[in-house]
């Protein structure tokens, strides 16, 4: 057959501050389109992402990526959304833009969860690999997640407070560097010394997985109030706060190898970014010979290939969502 004859998925992200749609080719899986529209910019002022703001902007990008592939919504037989997790005006965003389409094209609605999104964005054009272990690190959630050979996911740890991704949100405000927090730190730590303050180790005697970010927040805080801040100061608060937040994760998941025999491991979600973090878990996963995936640097920020990607299965499976049952879920972790 002919490419140009073959099904497509649309798929909409929408679930927090960046606007994104892509289209995934149902036979190959090859993703022929894939735009996200940032509005980091906007929210930089803020320190986070302001909501209704994000909403608007939503409003304004998702139908002007819609235009831009127009030609190719003949082929279009199903449209994916992200409905859960996530900030409610944003998903609502997403989900009402898949219900328009999904009428006037005629095609039916696959909703999907926002973390399994993330787990699918390690197999962007290829062949997944169930079962799975994976480390979800985004803005909104730090956990470890189990998926099994059908798919099913269990989550195993989790966080109590704050997340992985938000903690760096909320340092680099600390900090004044701007927001996502994350890439900031990252930069500023390269040229830190790690060790150059002592921040306390999260959650050190507990036996349970368990993640805890706010206690390390806390001591970040005392810090900075401390003294003032010069860009050395930056530089090393940033360094000694990234070296004890992954230290943190490295304990908990060397834990969870220690009770479990894991053969394949994974990253997700948009903090796997961090090469810091990438690396520090190379040498572990080397240590007890386990292999690592990650995802490509492109998906592990929010992005709708991910979703396309994770709305293959359900296609086949003809797991389709009713529009009177489409619904944003912005609480919603259970996979
Ligand atoms: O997955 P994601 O795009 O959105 C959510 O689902 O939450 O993750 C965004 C989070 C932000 O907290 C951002 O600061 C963090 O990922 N992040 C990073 C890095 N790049 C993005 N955290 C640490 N280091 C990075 N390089
Ligand atoms: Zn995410």
């Amino acid at each position: 057959m002919h490419s140009l004859d073959l099904g497509l998925i649309l798929s909409i992200e929408s679930s927090c501050d960046d606007s994104s749609i892509a289209l995934t080719e149902i036979e190959t899986k090859r993703l022929i389109y894939h735009k996200k529209i940032s509005q980091d910019s906007e929210h930089t002022k803020y320190g986070g992402v302001v909501p209704e703001i994000a909403s608007r902007l939503h409003a304004i990008a998702l139908p002007k990526i819609v235009e831009e592939i127009k030609s190719h919504l003949s082929r279009v037989k199903a449209v994916a959304v992200t409905n859960e997790p996530g900030l409610s005006v944003t998903l609502l965003e997403g989900v009402m833009m898949a219900k328009a389409l999904s009428l006037s094209l005629k095609v039916p609605i696959i909703s999907i969860n926002h973390l399994l999104g993330h787990i699918y964005s390690l197999f962007i054009e290829k062949d997944e690999i169930f079962p799975l272990s994976t480390l979800l690190v985004s803005g909104g959630h730090t956990m470890i997640l189990e998926v099994s050979k059908d798919c099913s996911v269990e989550i195993v740890a989790s966080s109590m407070d704050d997340s992985y991704g938000e903690s760096f949100d909320k340092v680099a405000k600390m900090l004044n560097l701007g927001y996502p927090g994350g890439p900031y730190i990252e930069k500023m730590a390269k040229n830190g010394d790690e060790n150059a303050i002592d921040f306390p180790l999260p959650l050190k005697n507990k036996k349970e997985l368990a993640f805890s970010f706010s206690g390390l927040k806390n001591a970040v805080r005392l810090e900075v109030l401390k003294e003032d801040i010069d860009s050395k100061r930056v530089e090393n608060i940033s360094a000694s706060f990234q070296n004890i937040a992954t230290k943190h994760l490295l304990k908990v998941c060397e834990k969870y190898f220690k009770n479990r025999k894991i053969e394949t491991f994974s990253i997700v979600g948009g903090a796997s970014a961090n090469r810091y973090l990438r690396g520090k878990f190379q040498n572990l996963c080397k240590k007890y010979e386990i292999e690592l995936l990650l995802s490509d640097l492109e998906f592990c920020s929010d992005n709708a290939a991910m979703i396309g990607r994770a709305a293959l299965l359900k296609y086949k499976r003809e797991e389709f969502t009713h529009h009177s049952d489409l619904k944003a879920n912005p609480q919603n972790t259970t996979l």
